[in-house]
């Protein structure tokens, strides 16, 4: 029995720009998915989660079915049980379909010895989103499988975060692919005014590089403030993700902003440790759900190989 975890990510800085060629800051955070593969051979395929237990269902279980289709070019795939859990809320802006892409493959990759290593698990990650998705960035899957924070498109690694992180939940479903559509329209229509708001928001990993290389949250947090502000402006911020926002700030975060594409989904505050609880009450107070993580500097961990 194999079992590998990966984990979910948080933007500093950057989505949406990132897809316009601008630099972006992402963070690999302690929320995990651990995927558990087993030889067993009353079934073909046995994939099990809390959305239920199907064979390979590319309705219920996209990112698995697709993982193992797509690793049957390295080996043959038959007789395994599947079983997944998560502490990454689903489909909210923070990795989990990355996460549970790359641990999937990495589990598999151990079990049947296809010998992939970590560039190749992130690059398989990516196609396979690609195919489950229509469209994504090889961003969440690349911090995923390699933890720690990452500026991106460059793949540097930087300096580790070490304050307190607290994720809000708006609880609201929102579709990356539309919202992406949306700032893509903006563009066209007024390219002399979000083409410059994106290359601002591109700029602010440009500074942040060198804050987060300082463990400067204080100026971190400002600029994730002037972040959100400019999201807002391209018109991927909502209500619900303000009041959780303006909850962090005014409950001490240093700043907070969007994660994700926004629409819905979740905020990210990065604070000092000790007002961890704080932030995470104001959030909760203002109608999100709070996720109190730190950052990590682990992506894929093999968990346990008996
Ligand atoms: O909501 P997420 O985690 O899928 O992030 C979307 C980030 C965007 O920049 C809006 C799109 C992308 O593919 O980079």
């Amino acid at each position: 029995m194999i079992t590998c975890s990966a984990p979910g990510k948080i933007y500093l800085f950057g989505e949406h720009a990132v897809v316009y060629g601008e630099n972006a800051i992402c963070c690999a955070v302690d929320l995990r998915t651990r995927v558990q593969v087993e030889l067993d051979e009353s079934v073909s395929i046995s994939i099990e989660s809390v959305l239920g237990k199907t064979g390979i269902d590319l309705d219920i279980h996209p990112y698995v079915s697709a993982v193992i289709k797509r690793m049957r070019e390295f080996a043959s795939i038959e007789g395994v049980s599947i079983k997944i859990d998560s502490d990454i809320p689903v489909g909210s802006g923070v990795g989990s379909s990355a996460a549970v892409t790359v641990a999937t493959i990495a589990a598999l990759n151990r079990m049947f010895d296809c010998n992939l290593t970590l560039e190749e698990i992130a690059k398989l990650g990516h196609e396979v989103e690609i195919q489950v998705q229509g469209a994504a960035s090889p961003t969440d899957t690349y911090v995923s499988t390699m933890g720690g924070v990452v500026m991106i498109p460059q793949r540097k690694k930087l300096k580790n975060i070490d304050c307190g992180i607290v994720i809000g939940n708006t609880n609201v479903f929102s579709s990356t692919k539309e919202l992406v559509a949306n700032v893509a329209k903006l563009r066209e229509s007024y390219p002399q005014i979000i083409g410059p708001v994106l290359s601002a928001i591109g700029s602010m990993s440009e500074i942040g590089e060198e804050l987060v290389n300082n463990s400067d949250y204080a100026a971190v947090g400002n600029l994730m403030n002037i972040n959100h502000g400019l999201l807002d402006s391209i018109g991927v911020g909502s209500i619900e993700l303000s009041s959780l926002v303006y909850a962090a700030r005014n409950s001490g975060a240093f700043g907070a902003k969007i994660t994700g594409a926004g629409g819905g989904g979740c905020m990210v505050a990065l604070m000092d440790k000790a007002k961890t609880e704080a932030v995470a009450g104001a959030i909760d107070a203002a109608g999100g759900s709070s996720i109190i993580t730190n950052a990590t500097e682990h992506g894929i961990i093999m968990e346990s190989n008996s």
